[in-house]
């Protein structure tokens, strides 16, 4: 079993989503192994985001994550960050196809509802920040 990391953004957490968006994966045969719902500090998701740093979006990104409560999930089933992040599709909600997750909720950048973990090794990195802080 591989698990993976998605966030519920707080776009969709807005609009009462939740419920449906988690529900796309438990369809897709994703078992949820642990669900966390809470509005972290921004420290918290820029260091989440550190590898976007440099980039001219992440100011707008580290607003956006702490605009609202997030809906974090840890998901498992074989393959399971490849079969999230095709779930989700493409950054870009008007670049996504219809029937992913963001082709069908997402709004526009930086609100795209929700996040997959990218990798294997990055799923065990974000899982780690997310589930076994010390509080
Ligand atoms: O989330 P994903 O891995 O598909 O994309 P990313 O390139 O890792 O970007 C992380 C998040 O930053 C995206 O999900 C968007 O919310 C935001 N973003 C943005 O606001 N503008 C961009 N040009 C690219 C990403
Ligand atoms: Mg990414």
């Amino acid at each position: 079993m591989e698990r993976t990391l998605i966030i519920v953004k707080p776009d969709a957490v807005e609009r009462g989503m939740v419920g449906e968006i988690i529900s796309r994966f438990e369809h897709a045969g994703f078992e949820i192994t642990r669900m966390r719902f809470e509005r972290p500090e921004p420290e918290f998701f820029r260091r989440f985001y550190a590898e976007h740093e440099e980039k001219p979006h992440f100011k707008r990104l580290i607003e956006y994550m702490t605009s609202g409560p997030v809906c974090f999930v840890e998901l498992a089933r074989p393959e399971a960050v490849e079969r999230a992040r095709l779930l989700v599709g493409a950054t870009d909600p008007n670049e996504a196809t219809p029937g992913s997750i963001r082709g069908d909720i997402g709004i526009d950048l930086p609100r795209n509802s929700v996040h997959a973990s990218d990798c294997p090794e990055a799923a065990e990195r974000e899982v780690a920040l997310v589930f076994d802080r010390t509080e």
